[in-house]
């Protein structure tokens, strides 16, 4: 391990040095002097003192390099059949008109706006007009409903909305404004302005609300330019899953992003200005923030943003059609993803179709890449597959195959070595390191490098509680994995009650909060199961109330309904079973990685403090897998 090594050492022996000198590759109103702040530990800033604009280095500096014939966002829809490029001087003027009409309502420098939009063009504009005039944006993934939709407006407490009249999925339109309406209702905070892409497939636009049209606004707009804000100032908050129903907003910086993202793009990456980049995920994940909106752009790349599914759009090709037609160099996507292609279309006829010799490298994440997809997808296309490790909160890697310091050795199920910056380490309950092949937390000794959280929205304490006190002295990612003699990481799933269903965070606290709403339900836990496709799905098991004789089916849809109107379809909330008893703990505590390991057929170890082994027994009698003989 040369290159890596090199900059791995450097990384961590002269943070300053290696920080600073990746901050030259930003244009900066106030170059950093300092890289890191550490006189509040265990809050850590990146670049005091430092000015930049987020969009201006997204698009300003590629255009006024020369660069502006340059295609900077291809949209290309499956579900519409449409396809429009924007060059990066299209891009720029879009979205400084868009700036000026939000400026023009009166958002400003630190403002909060949310972005509730499918995967169209002016999802990123809005993102990028945000930036430009300082407004910090929270994007909220379409698939969640009114409810998840309030929670998000009540915490960011945002002067304005930026929505779509609806998203497209396969057989069916997602009507948003309805769903906007049904939020502001919900929600103690009344953003001024609401502002609406009309889009011709669905129905809905902003009249019938008396809210305000996107085109209209930004014809009628005068185009702002960038404002200067601070390296440490907000450019977003990302609203994602934790334990509790309540979800944690992310916040991320300026600087440190910026300098992060322009980093990854070449040495994690491998990617080039002007080439074709795709990222096959949603602007409302952290991988469509990064790596669909800003690392790609920050670079002079060439981004792809793809309003469609890897299979049914129409078939299993979709993919193989967007990398051949546009000449993407790399692929990033989630397993899930490829696992769907495969099942679809295991000997990968549809790859035949289409000439993907400009694919370079396929990328995965959002979940573990299992070794039979990994094996598959090597196979099939012929391009090195790799697998990269990362969260929400640090929005860029923690563990990666660095494509472009070094080719090197790529095992399959790990998502290889720490980048540049992350101290990872793996340690016991009691935060003792455990010795290499032994399984333990997967911590990150602090600081971060530059471009992971800066904390969360309003709430050090939650900060603190969640991420930074458990292993004073670290960061706590919530995964649990090893590392093996050559160094490399194995991340082998979530720690607490985090699940990931189809490379989505879902909490299944806030599944099982709903499903005790219902009035027919004394007690419930929701586990996350192993799912074929999905990787994990989430799975209920319900106690029903003394003297409630609901059929278990009639039972099924009313919770399934419940959940999809309380937290939205992306859920994929559909198994119901009634029991009789839960397993717990003598404090009361639900022993539910028990029931995961019962329902999974794994082995499982009965805890000594568990409060009735009978019902333990009963449990395994009507879950477990029937065995092989
Ligand atoms: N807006 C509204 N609804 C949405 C949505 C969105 N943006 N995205 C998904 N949904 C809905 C789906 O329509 C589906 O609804 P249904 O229950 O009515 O069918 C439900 O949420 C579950 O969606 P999903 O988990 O995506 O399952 P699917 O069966 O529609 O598709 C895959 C399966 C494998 C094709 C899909 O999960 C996939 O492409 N996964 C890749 C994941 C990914 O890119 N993750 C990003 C992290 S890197
Ligand atoms: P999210 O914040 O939605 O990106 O989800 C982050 C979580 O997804 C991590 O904490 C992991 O549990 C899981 N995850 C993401 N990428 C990987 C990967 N490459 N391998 C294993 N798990 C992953």
């Amino acid at each position: 391990m040369g290159a890596y090594n090199d900059e791995f050492t450097r990384s961590i022996d002269d943070p300053e040095g290696f920080w600073l000198d990746a901050a030259k590759a930003v244009d900066w109103l106030t170059p950093p002097e300092q890289a890191l702040d550490a006189s509040n530990p265990p809050i850590y800033r990146w670049f005091p003192g430092a000015m930049l604009n987020t969009s201006a280095n997204a698009l300003d500096r590629h255009v006024q390099a020369g660069h502006g014939d340059r295609a900077a966002l291809i949209w290309d829809s499956a579900m519409t059949g449409q396809q429009r490029t924007y060059t990066y001087a299209e891009l720029l003027d879009a979205v400084a008109a868009f700036a000026g009409a939000l400026t023009e309502r009166g958002v400003g420098k630190g403002d909060r706006v949310i972005i509730y939009m499918p995967m169209i063009p002016e999802a990123a504009i809005a993102m990028l007009a945000c930036a430009r005039i300082g407004a910090v944006h929270s994007v909220v993934f379409g698939g969640f409903a009114a409810p998840e939709l309030a929670t998000r407006i009540d915490d960011a407490e945002p002067v304005a909305i930026v929505t779509a009249s609806g998203g497209l999925e396969p057989g069916r339109t997602v009507e948003y404004l309805p769903m906007v309406q049904a939020a502001l209702e919900l929600s103690a905070t009344a953003p001024s302005t609401v502002i609406v892409k009309d889009r011709p497939e669905v129905t809905g636009s902003a009249a019938d609300y008396g809210w305000l049209d996107f085109d209209e606004v930004s014809a009628a707009a005068t185009p702002v330019g960038p404002v200067p804000v601070a390296a440490t100032d907000p450019l977003y908050i990302l609203y994602t899953s934790g334990t509790t129903g309540k979800p944690k907003g992310v916040v991320r910086d300026n600087g440190g992003h910026a300098v992060a993202l322009t980093w990854s793009m070449k040495n994690v990456y491998d990617v080039s200005p002007g080439e074709v980049w795709w990222t096959a995920s949603d602007v409302g994940w952290v991988v469509g923030h990064s790596y669909i909106v800003y690392g790609p752009l920050l670079v002079g790349a060439t981004t792809i943003m793809y309003e469609g599914k890897p299979v049914g759009t129409p078939d299993a090709g979709a993919f193989w059609r967007v990398i051949s037609e546009h000449g993407a160099v790399a692929l990033f996507t989630a397993p899930t993803a490829i696992r769907a292609v495969r099942k679809a279309d295991p000997d990968a006829r549809e790859l035949a179709k289409y000439d993907i010799s400009s694919l370079r490298t396929l990328y995965a994440a959002g979940e573990r890449l299992d070794p039979d997809t990994f094996f598959w997808a090597s196979e099939k296309l012929g391009v090195p597959v790799v697998d990269h490790w990362w969260q929400t909160e640090t929005g860029w890697a923690i563990v990666a195959n660095l494509r472009g310091l070094e080719q090197m050795e790529i095992k399959a199920g790990s998502p290889s070595v720490p980048v540049p910056g992350y101290r990872v380490e793996i340690v016991d309950g009691a935060g003792a390191p455990v010795p290499a092949g032994s399984e333990g937390n997967i911590v990150v000794r602090l600081p971060l490098p530059p471009g992971t959280l800066a904390g969360l929205w309003r709430d050090e304490e939650r900060y603190r509680t969640s991420y930074l006190n458990t292993f004073p002295g670290y960061y706590l990612t919530g995964d649990s994995g090893y590392v093996d003699d050559d160094g490399y990481v194995f991340v082998l799933g979530r720690s607490d009650d985090v699940i990931n269903v189809a490379g989505h965070r879902m909490s299944t606290g806030s599944i099982e909060a709903v499903v005790a709403s219902h009035p027919a339900v004394a007690e419930c836990a929701v586990v996350g199961i192993h799912d074929d496709l999905k990787g994990q799905r989430p799975s209920g098991y319900i106690v029903l109330k003394a003297g409630v004789d609901t059929a278990e089916d009639t039972l099924r849809s009313e919770l399934v309904k419940l959940v999809r109107d309380e937290i939205g379809a992306v859920a994929t909330f559909r198994d119901v079973t009634v029991v009789q008893a839960l397993p717990k703990t003598r404090s009361g505590k639900i022993l539910r990685k028990t029931m995961r390991q019962i329902v999974d057929g794994e082995d499982y170890a009965v805890p000594s403090t568990i409060e009735d082994p009978a019902v333990l027994e009963a449990l395994v009698e009507q879950l477990a897998p029937p065995t092989e003989d």
